[in-house]
């Protein structure tokens, strides 16, 4: 999950790392009365998960309270390489003698982790590691020790930082180190982070992401989330602690296991392709457990997705034999009762398969369709989702 710049120094906050941080507007009035608040000069910036603001006219320096109402009045609702404002920050406006960078993320091709530093700030950092790179420190970091003082310090003068603020940079490379581990993250990045007239280090800017294998123990993460931007079936499936991804397609799936969703919409694609170019309208894994329970909470959230015509249930009984799974489908309909009401088409196979087709077939369901192999599953509900158009 990435984190708002706001949100960001907030975390940075919390770990010691020395921020310029106002307060979070939603219309002009309030962007008014922060700048009020703050007093002098302030910026008014654009809260978007995307970098690059301040070149798209979404960070504006106030000299007046009026001045941040109209600035905040031409940023909120602008659109930011696809990402509209909603939210400005209005923060103090600091005085910058010096840009700089520094980051921290997570390696995967050298399976390490990485700081990067620069002296040269104020230049976005992707064209200075093309055109400079001698500019820009790259320095690995062992997980196992982290960053002391004295690595710290080693980041400095790798980053050739001027003398008279090196410890003032190396303080804030600890406990960025810092943010960085305890909160869970992937990366921080700040950029920049500037040297002020009265000869303070601090963060103006922050990027974060977190790693949301972490959330189990970060259970103050949840905080962070952006709920207005979240798909409403995805917000439902996280509550019901599913595995589902929306898709744009037509044909709803289920399946026990990442491996065997993930093939059944390569088959549900190419099938599609023979029945009018019907897609795949979600990846759902429900595990290997496929209780009634589970199973009625995914049918759920298929069924209530406008876009899905028909649904494909794709199964493979091991631990939780074919019978249960089955037991688990008419559990689920039964519950689910008139809204059930697209057409279904399941394959089972794997332990106890004909006891699992049995029971389907007993049950007799009008809008289930019982198919022998996965291929022609795959076929059948592409028919019918194009058949439903
Ligand atoms: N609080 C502030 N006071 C003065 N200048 C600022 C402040 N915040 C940002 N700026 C200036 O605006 C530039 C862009 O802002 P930044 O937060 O880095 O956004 P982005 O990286 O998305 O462009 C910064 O490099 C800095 O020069
Ligand atoms: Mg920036």
């Amino acid at each position: 999950m990435d984190l708002f710049e706001y949100q960001a120094k907030q975390l940075f906050q919390k770990f010691g790392v020395p921020v310029s941080l106002g307060e979070v507007a939603t219309t002009p009035d309030e962007a008014k009365q922060i700048a009020e608040r703050i007093g002098g000069v302030t910026v008014v910036k654009a809260q978007v998960k995307i970098g690059g603001r301040g070149k798209a006219g979404g960070v504006k320096v106030a000299k007046t309270p009026d001045e941040a109402q109209q600035h905040a009045e031409a940023i909120l609702g602008m659109d930011i390489k696809g990402h509209t404002v909603h939210r400005v920050l209005v923060d103090p406006g600091a005085d910058i003698k010096q840009e700089y960078y520094v980051s921290y993320l997570l390696d995967r091709s050298n399976r390490t982790f990485l700081a990067m530093a620069s002296a040269e700030g104020g230049m976005e950092i992707e064209q200075l590691a093309v055109e400079r790179p001698e500019a820009l420190a790259r320095v690995p970091v062992d997980a196992s020790k982290g960053v002391d003082l004295a690595t710290a310090q080693d980041i400095v003068a790798q980053a050739k930082f001027p003398a008279d603020v090196a410890d003032k940079v190396a303080d804030v490379l600890v406990k960025l180190w810092d943010t960085f581990v305890g909160a869970d993250a992937t990366l921080v990045e700040v950029n920049p982070l500037v040297l002020t007239g009265s000869g303070d280090v601090v963060a103006l800017d922050g990027k974060v992401s977190l790693d949301a294998n972490a959330d189990f123990r970060q259970p103050q993460n949840a905080e962070f989330e952006d709920k207005s931007a979240a798909d409403p079936l995805e917000a439902k499936a996280k509550e019901k602690h599913l595995n589902y991804v929306k898709l744009d397609g037509q044909v709803g799936i289920i399946g026990n296991g990442a491996g065997l969703v993930m093939s059944t919409l390569d088959v549900v694609a190419y099938a599609g392709e023979r029945h009018g170019n019907v897609k795949p309208a979600n990846f759902l894994d429900i595990g290997g457990g496929a209780s009634a329970e589970v199973m009625a909470n995914g049918l759920d959230i298929i069924l209530n997705d406008p876009a899905v015509r028909s649904v494909f249930v794709n199964v493979f009984g091991g631990i939780t034999a074919c019978d249960a799974v089955a037991n688990g489908i008419v559990g689920a309909l039964n519950t689910l009762g008139d809204e059930a009401n697209k057409p279904l088409v399941v394959r089972l196979d794997g332990n106890n398969v004909d006891e699992g087709r049995r029971i389907l077939a007993e049950y007799a369901h009008p809008l289930v369709t019982v198919v022998g192999t996965m291929d022609e599953a795959a076929d059948k509900a592409a028919e019918l989702a194009n058949a439903g158009a």
